[in-house]
């Protein structure tokens, strides 16, 4: 299904531009589009170079969760949002009082209007992360001629992810940076108790497992395509992915730094500063666990966010703004792999030359 050995994760937020797409693709990998975040107008807009190129490409959705958040886990979001008033207030920030819910478009990442637009302009291939695209999707995507894939961390997770019908798996190991993938709860999958705090059980069981290891699992139980991601730091990585039995290995920290990358100058400085010493999985930026270099908020707040996504994404939105603004790491969204040492600056060109070049 993929060429290349070599994919180009998706990475929403801003990191993945256009720009970096292109110029991956450009270098001789399998670039994804990030979806996540945008409005169906932004989304067009996103992927129209893309589509001009006339190579392959992928576009990456949120699956957006559908129940209603029970009592407990309001009640806990109300307690986070006291708890982040003393720390908004340093940055001269407000948590808001009102979340977009109900009917608001934001409430489920533009989901109706994205998959509208993919249906009626299709693309070569989208994948879905944070949940499966329900089976009747994935047809119709199929009969647009548009090739599914479904992000996945465990074996049950891979499992059920075959029997909505899609054509690929990447199989996402918790070392990987920004949100994990996971949507069943299983140990070690990122989405377990414990994950809110960068010492809890959660982000114990994700050292003691590596990516070979969950795709070898993965490629036992299940015969479609796999592409191996998270922690990847250079290519011996890449050819333990491999022959683990996945197709290809995706990267997408190792782009983070690069020129092309929209992601924050802070970030990308942190990235490289030798104050961050550890990642953690953290609940506390977004109420869903990602992986992202230790600093204070994820310190302050990571052992008591709820998981509530998207409500926290919300409700921290304007303190990470105000911090942006201020060019303060401390309590911004340090999204970032285990790997992120190697993470280079210089043309995104290099870091798929340096990859593929090795393999
Ligand atoms: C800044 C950032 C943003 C990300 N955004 C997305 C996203 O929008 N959709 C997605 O499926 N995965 C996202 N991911 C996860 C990547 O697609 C990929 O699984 C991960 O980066 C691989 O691990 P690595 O960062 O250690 O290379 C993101 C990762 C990072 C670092």
């Amino acid at each position: 299904m993929f060429v290349t050995p070599l994919i180009a994760a998706p990475m929403a937020g801003g990191t993945t531009t256009a720009e970096l797409a292109l110029a991956t693709q450009g270098a001789g990998a399998f670039a994804f589009a990030a979806g996540g975040y945008k409005s169906a107008e932004q989304l067009a807009a996103h992927i129209a170079p893309l589509r001009a190129t006339g190579v392959d490409f992928g576009v990456n959705l949120f699956v957006p969760r559908t129940a209603p958040l029970d009592a407990g886990h309001v009640a806990a979001v109300e307690r986070y949002r006291r708890e982040l008033r003393a720390t908004a207030a340093r940055y001269g920030a407000e948590i808001p009082d009102e979340l977009p819910g109900g009917d608001d478009p934001r409430a489920k990442d533009f989901w109706a209007e994205k998959v509208a637009l993919l249906l009626a302009d299709p693309i070569p291939v989208v994948s879905f992360t944070f949940g499966l695209a329900p089976a009747a999707l994935v047809d119709r995507l199929h009969r647009v001629g548009t090739r599914v894939v479904a992000s996945v961390t465990s074996v049950p997770e891979a499992l059920a992810a075959v029997e909505s019908g899609v054509d690929a798996l990447v199989v996402q190991h918790a070392n990987a940076g920004g949100h994990s993938a996971a949507f069943l709860k299983a140990p070690g999958s990122g989405a377990g108790s414990g994950v809110g705090s960068a010492t809890g059980p959660g982000a114990a069981a994700a050292i003691q497992r590596t990516l070979p290891g969950l795709v070898a699992d993965v490629r036992a139980a299940v015969t479609l395509p796999l592409i191996g991601a998270g922690g990847i730091a250079g290519p011996e990585d890449v050819k333990a992915v491999l022959a683990a039995g996945a197709q290809a290995a995706a990267i997408g920290t190792a782009l983070i730094r690069t020129d092309e990358s929209g992601a924050r100058a802070v970030h990308k400085d942190a990235l490289a500063d030798p104050v961050y010493k550890h990642t953690a999985m953290t609940r506390a930026f977004t109420g869903k666990p990602a992986r992202a270099l230790v600093n204070d908020f994820v310190r302050d707040h990571g052992a008591t966010a709820p998981e509530a996504y998207p409500e926290v994404h919300f409700l921290t939105a304007p303190l990470r703004a105000a911090a942006a603004a201020a060019n303060d790491p401390r309590a911004l969204n340090l999204w970032a792999g285990s790997g992120w040492k190697a993470a280079m600056d210089g043309p995104a060109a290099a870091v798929i030359d340096g990859f593929l070049g090795g393999l």
